[in-house]
């Protein structure tokens, strides 16, 4: 029996769970449309995950060279290898260019052209003409800080509409009513252990990726998924789990993101062997292929043992041929991440660098206006009323099994502000706050109050370590059936001791222990169903390469993977079709065919 908890209420029109770019672009676009509207967050909103989005932001501008907005839609149909929803990414790429246009009016700080116009540099997988051209130059940077400065932008201006900040917040449950509607969320306050009630009218996830499911990766450590765990609990299912990305240069050791943009300035890979070993896999692209071209080619390499180093497991990235005055101006992050981690001078010697788990393609499913999706619920597009996601914790789909770089940032500013517009249409301003279901909030009391007071418990640090060690081995950019079996298998025996994670202290103050406790239960959660996910989907697309079956399977594949996790941590999957049609007159669809990129 739990102990009583006070629990202290808030009710506004629109309560947005997280402070990163997607979150900030919401209760911006709520703020201003005269929603009364709270954002709750885990870190300081400036300490988001967006704030590691170096090379950029993708929009056809054509500030360098020609460019066209179908030209981007086309890349990311491609390079989602088909699998994204081509209404979403129609919307997207179209989107764009108001998008970067408006970040500049409220202030971004983004590097200029000689004659002032914004800079965009050449990123994987962008090109012009339908791939039949050069190479796009379309992802509009501010240096090799473009999220830094992206955050920071948006947090002013949302201060700018005083939009209230709940800062060090952390969201354990959703609130649901009996008949499937989200009233809100529970959230203790990391400072003082306060229980908080966050009731609305619309509940936004805006809660990150699930990045840290791996041992090595370019997230954040806050980057545990909480909202898509919180999902999972609700009987809500997270959609193309299987779709890890993984960034073809996160720095050997550490796996710190070093930029793109710094093969878009023109830096280079080469193996062991010297060899520039790119051409060989992409003739036209090189080394700005599409990600997964790159990690995989990198991954062979090794795996054939051109890898680099006595053990021969890194690549070697070159910058050494650049310019001293572009590595200064347009990488000079990337330059001091390099020096910092691994005491290493890039101006003058190569940086080592591997395959590393970056992005989750996959997330809760949701319409074009941010609305979540569960099939259960009376067919492939039934929303859950009062529920809203974006950003990384979406699946949208914009990316489906492969994203392109700095498309991200503009996912997140292009679907928080689509989810804003619909907020705006939707909630009656009028009208009362709904009360919240209490069976709900006691089941979520009853877990924190659990949690809390297992002294004697699984330690949670430990549980967290190995399970990312089992993800890391099994779920890699290599995949079989084997393989993967093994870490579904060794991922089980984990199970107990996950059910069992206590905390030494049930102290209320900054109690690290007890929020990590609930991030690693979140953690394995969504483990689970990537794992599954996984090993379901037998063909090769995307980021999901199998070496047993090794073909893009139209036939049988061309859909999304929706799963649902029970209480006893079974998945279920079904499926969703993509959406191929574009559902407007100025974009036609590109139907799958080969890909060039
Ligand atoms: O390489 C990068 O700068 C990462 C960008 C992205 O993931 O969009």
């Amino acid at each position: 029996m739990a102990r009583s908890y006070q629990v202290i209420d808030h009710a506004f029109d629109v309560v947005v769970l997280g402070a990163g770019g997607a979150g900030l672009r919401a209760t911006l676009g709520m703020a201003e449309a005269g929603l009364s509207t709270a954002c709750v967050t885990k870190v300081f909103p400036t300490r988001s995950h967006t704030a590691a989005a170096q090379g950029g932001i993708a929009a056809a501008l054509g500030n360098i060279k020609e460019d066209d907005w179908h030209w981007h839609m086309y890349d990311t149909v491609a390079g989602s290898v088909w699998l994204g929803d081509q209404d979403a990414i129609a919307y997207l790429c179209h989107e764009a260019i108001p998008a970067v246009v408006e970040l500049e009016h409220m202030g971004v700080p983004f590097s200029r052209t000689e004659d002032g116009r914004i800079y965009q540099r050449k990123f994987g997988g962008h090109t012009t003409h339908c791939a039949e051209g050069e190479m796009a130059a379309r992802s509009c940077a501010a240096a090799d800080r473009t999220g830094h400065a992206v955050l920071h932008t948006l947090y002013q201006q949302c201060l700018k509409r005083r939009a209230q900040f709940f800062v060090e917040y952390f969201a354990t449950d959703l609130l649901m009513d009996e008949d499937g509607t989200c009233r809100g969320f529970m959230a203790f306050s990391l400072v003082d252990g306060t229980i908080h009630r966050f009731r609305g009218k619309q509940t936004v996830l805006a809660t990150g990726g699930y990045g840290r499911i791996y041992e090595s990766c370019t997230s954040a450590h806050t980057c545990t998924g909480d909202g898509g765990a919180m999902a999972l609990r609700a009987g809500i299912p997270l959609q193309d789990g299987e779709f890890v990305q993984f960034h073809p240069t996160g720095l050997k050791g550490p796996g710190v993101l070093i930029t793109e943009g710094a093969r878009g300035e023109g830096g280079y890979l080469t193996n062991s062997e010297g060899e520039r070993f790119m051409p060989k896999y992409a003739p036209h692209e090189k080394d700005l292929a599409s990600r997964d071209i790159v990690s995989h080619a990198e991954g062979v390499e090794m795996r054939e043992g051109r890898g680099c180093g006595e053990n021969g497991d890194y690549i070697e990235l070159h910058l050494e041929d650049l310019d001293d005055e572009v590595l200064e101006k347009k990488l000079p992050g990337i330059l001091e991440t390099i020096r910092v981690f691994k005491g290493i001078d890039a101006r003058k010697e190569p940086v080592p660098v591997v395959p590393t788990a970056h992005y989750c393609m996959g997330g809760i499913p949701t319409n074009i206006h941010g609305e979540v999706i569960d099939p259960r619920r009376g067919g492939p597009d039934a929303i859950v009323p009062g529920l809203m996601c974006i950003g990384e914790a979406a699946c949208v789909s914009v990316h489906g099994a492969n994203r392109l770089g700095t498309n991200s940032l503009l996912d997140i500013i292009v679907f928080g502000r689509a989810a804003a517009l619909r907020a705006a249409e939707i909630v009656n301003k009028d009208e009362d706050v709904p009360p919240a279901p209490k069976a709900t909030e006691e089941a979520a009391l009853s877990r924190f109050d659990a949690l809390r007071h297992n002294a004697a418990g699984a330690n949670a640090g430990e549980l967290r370590a190995k399970s990312q060690a089992i993800m890391q081995k099994h779920f890699g950019v290599f995949r079989d059936e084997e393989t993967m079996q093994e870490g579904i298998d060794a991922m089980a025996e984990l199970a107990d001791g996950i059910d069992d994670i206590g905390c030494t202290s049930p102290d209320l103050h900054w109690n690290m222990e007890l929020m990590t406790a609930h991030e690693v239960k979140n953690l394995y959660d969504q483990s689970i169903v990537v794992a599954q996910s996984s090993l379901n989907r037998t063909e090769s697309r995307g980021a999901h390469l199998r070496d047993d079956y090794e073909e893009r399977d139209d036939e049988g594949w061309l859909k999304h993977t929706v799963a649902w996790l029970d209480e006893a941590r079974k998945v279920e999957i079904d499926y969703r079709p993509v959406h191929l049609e574009t559902g407007r007159d100025d974009a036609k669809p590109f139907p799958p065919t080969e890909r060039k990129i």
